[in-house]
């Protein structure tokens, strides 16, 4: 019962038809609609009809992230939970929303656009379900299998931290801990992976990235490749994390998001799992575990 996945993510773009261009034919994401303001696109091993959806919008951004629950019940529970929080929660109709089941909103106290809802419409990998290949012949670009997490920013970590656990159920699988003793980025889980979404100090409703899974390494190689052959600015990376233990590259999309493909990490254990604790002396290695050091882009909002 319960968060089983994230679902999707709403980006604000000031450039519709450049974002589109990029994200399908460099990233390699799927256009499965769109609408006179909207792009909805999905990884190629998604059977959800969408996990990105691009929108017309002035500035970039986060709009909201869509976080799938496992039965209607659920609903409830989190509307109840969230207003015990102080959260005002919205009911979201089905179909409401393209291809999307019924949900509620509401935002975070981190400041974040939140939607949960059961189910969204399907419409496969591609594959038959019948003697099936490992994948199409089609695929163009990076062509990640699927969107794997968020990273968010937020002024209190803490207070999220504990929104997050208590009120939706969201595992605490690694921390970062101040000299003083306070938490100052979690990371946290509801699929067993390491990280299904994380908060670092920042701006409230901030996005520092949304991350696509690859496969291995040699998936996370090739998309250099890829990106620097169509001359997309990488921040850092191929390198590794120490948070996760993930292989990461860290991009910029044309509108100025973050991008990150990423692959690794470990089982989560759901039933006994002790937290793991960076200090913050070693956030250089906890962030980037060869380069050691942060970079100057993210001092003070670190990750
Ligand atoms: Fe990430």
């Amino acid at each position: 019962m319960g968060i089983y996945k994230l679902g999707h993510v709403e980006a604000r773009v000031p450039d519709l038809e450049l974002a589109a261009a990029y994200y399908t034919e460099v990233l390699g994401l799927v256009e499965v609609d769109r609408t006179e303001d909207r792009v909805y696109l999905k990884a190629w091993d998604e059977h959800d009809h969408h996990s990105l959806v691009l929108k017309y919008a002035p500035r970039y951004g986060m709009e909201y992230m869509g976080w799938k629950v496992e039965s209607l019940d659920d609903l409830e529970r989190f509307e109840n939970a969230a207003e015990e929080w102080g959260c005002i929660v919205e009911r979201v109709g089905d179909h409401e929303l393209l291809a999307t089941g019924p949900g509620i909103r509401f935002e975070t106290p981190s400041g974040h656009n939140m939607m949960l809802y059961y189910l969204m419409d399907q419409v496969g990998n591609g594959l038959p379900k019948t003697n099936p290949p490992p994948r199409p012949l089609e695929l163009v670009g990076i062509a990640p299998k699927h969107l794997d997490h968020l990273l968010l920013t937020c002024e209190d970590v803490p207070e999220t931290s504990r929104f997050m656990s208590e009120a939706l159920g969201f595992r605490l699988v690694e921390q970062i801990i101040s000299g003083e003793g306070h938490q100052t980025s979690a990371f946290f889980e509801r699929t067993h992976t390491t990280h299904d979404v994380a908060f670092i100090k920042g701006t409230n409703g901030g996005l520092h990235h949304y991350s696509f899974w690859l496969d291995n390494i040699s998936d996370v190689m090739r998309a250099a490749d890829i990106l620097r052959l169509n001359g997309v600015e990488i921040e850092i990376g191929p390198t590794r994390h120490g948070i996760s233990r993930g292989h990461t590259i860290y991009f910029f999309d044309p509108v100025g998001i973050r991008n990150e493909v990423f692959t690794g990490g470990y089982y989560v254990d759901p039933v006994q799992w002790e937290p793991i604790t960076w200090t913050e002396d070693q956030i250089g290695k906890a962030i980037f575990y060869y380069e050691g050091k942060l970079l100057p882009s993210f001092q003070g909002q670190h990750s």
